[in-house]
């Protein structure tokens, strides 16, 4: 019995006799030679066969591979002569299933076309390395704020109220209970978590049901979101810098093959490097005016604005401490100038956008009572979180980041639909 390795594996192997199990990614043969992909999941490989090597009845089955079809193959490991790359000389191919005519071909295909066949579009090379990369930025990010002495503590799905604004909630019915409501970021149950563990993250699906249709919005996306006990604004941000940091640093050293697949440039990626730059929205508006915009001091930042004034940088960029007006009711406000919230938003290069959004939370009973009347919101349903300003508060502050946002910079792609497995879009909600 020869071994059964993974694609990935076959460096280690070269000259030995292995089997390699997976989909026809690609074949090409004439009468005296085969070339075929091989895609197992771990990477792609090159299989050259020949009559001679595989003998009569083998070739006749190679010879009516088709696209996709399931094969289990056996050969020798070869290095290729000038390049790091590894292939197989076959000398055996057992059929596990023969595809259908493949749907999705060489050609050049509509986007509609490969979103209505998500479920195949996810094994073609692109789609394999982002996924590949989103794997290793979840990894990097449970390690990272880890080593930080976070832990992942989990907050409902289901809940009764708004976090981030009633409009963009989606109900579902609640058995005797009226309407629940799916979560927008799981930040206010981890508020309460954090005089339990000082610091802790969260890691799930969120829901927003405002009907954006760009390039950045989806209606479910995944969110981390990061609290702790005893953070301020400054420190707030620093911590975010370094989660960002760590995280782009595990994709160009684990993911250097689907970086390359991407044809991702790395050279703006290798500038991600501490501290980033700061600047007030105050600044921002300058420099958008500056730029011919008609933006004012209570203006909120678009996607637009964001990557005018993204020209002037070449690494993510801060921008803190919004008019308080246009920002959540749980917003510190800036103790010098109470108009102003602690918080900020951290702007991808290269024209991705806002990646993350955070802040320091109100933490005094009274001033957080008054905002959540000044916000309109059910102060019933706020009573646990009021709750948490009685009972031992203390200064605290936290962020959450959008995985498919981070995910699309690393990996070069300007939309967010091919980041996520399945993407639910205001238009789109199969496969
Ligand atoms: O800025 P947001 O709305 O912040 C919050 O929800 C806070 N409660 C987080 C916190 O402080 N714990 O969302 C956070 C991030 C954004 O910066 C963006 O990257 C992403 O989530 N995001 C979306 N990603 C995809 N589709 C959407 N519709 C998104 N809305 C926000
Ligand atoms: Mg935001």
């Amino acid at each position: 019995m020869t071994p059964i390795i993974a694609i990935r594996a076959l460096p280690h192997h070269v000259g030995e006799i292995v089997t390699l199990r997976g989909w026809v990614y690609n074949i090409r043969t004439s009468g005296k030679i085969a070339f075929l992909q091989l895609r197992d999941g771990s990477g792609f490989t090159q299989i050259i066969m020949t009559p001679k090597d595989v003998g009569e009845a083998c070739w006749a089955l190679i010879d009516t591979l088709t696209l996709e079809s399931a094969i289990i193959c056996t050969g020798t490991v070869a290095q290729h002569p000038k390049r790091e790359e590894y292939e197989l000389h076959g000398h055996d191919v057992t059929l596990v299933h023969r595809a259908d005519e493949y749907p999705i071909g060489k050609k050049e295909h509509g986007p509609d076309f490969l979103l209505d066949h998500r479920h195949l579009w996810l094994r073609s090379g692109r789609q394999w390395a982002i996924q590949r990369v989103r794997d290793t930025i979840i990894r990097a990010t449970y390690d990272h704020l880890h080593r930080e002495g976070f832990i992942k503590i989990d907050a409902p799905i289901l809940t009764p109220a708004a976090c981030e604004g009633t409009t963009t909630l989606f109900a579902v019915p609640y058995f005797d209970m009226g309407s629940a409501y799916l979560t927008q970021s799981g930040q206010l149950y981890l508020e309460a978590a954090i005089a339990a563990h000082g610091r802790v993250f969260d890691f799930g699906p969120v829901f927003r049901a405002e009907k954006s249709k760009t390039r950045r919005h989806l209606t479910e996306f995944w969110m981390m979101d990061a609290e702790a006990a005893f953070v301020e604004h400054d420190e707030n941000l620093a911590i975010q810098e370094r989660l960002i940091c760590a995280l782009v640093a595990a994709v160009l050293s684990e993911n250097r093959t689907e970086l390359h697949v991407l044809e991702r440039d790395i050279a703006p990626l290798e500038r991600v490097t501490p501290p980033f730059p700061r600047i007030t929205h105050a600044e921002a508006v300058t420099i958008l005016q500056g730029k011919g915009s008609t933006m004012t001091a209570e203006s909120d930042l678009g996607g637009e604005d964001e990557a005018l004034i993204m020209e002037n940088y070449d690494r993510p960029l801060f921008i803190e401490k919004y008019p308080a007006r246009i920002k959540a009711f749980y917003m510190k406000r800036a103790p010098e100038t109470p108009a102003l919230a602690l918080c900020a938003d951290l702007i991808a290069p290269e024209g991705f956008g806002e990646i993350v959004g955070g802040s320091q939370r109100e933490d005094d009973y009274n001033t957080l009572l008054t905002r959540i009347r000044e916000h309109q919101l059910p102060v019933e349903a706020f009573g646990w979180y009021l709750d948490l300003r009685r009972y031992g508060s203390v200064p605290h502050s936290g962020f959450g980041y959008g995985l498919e946002r981070i995910v699309g910079w690393l990996c070069g792609v300007h939309h967010v639909r091919e980041t996520i497995p399945f993407p639910r879009l205001l238009n789109r909600l199969t496969p």
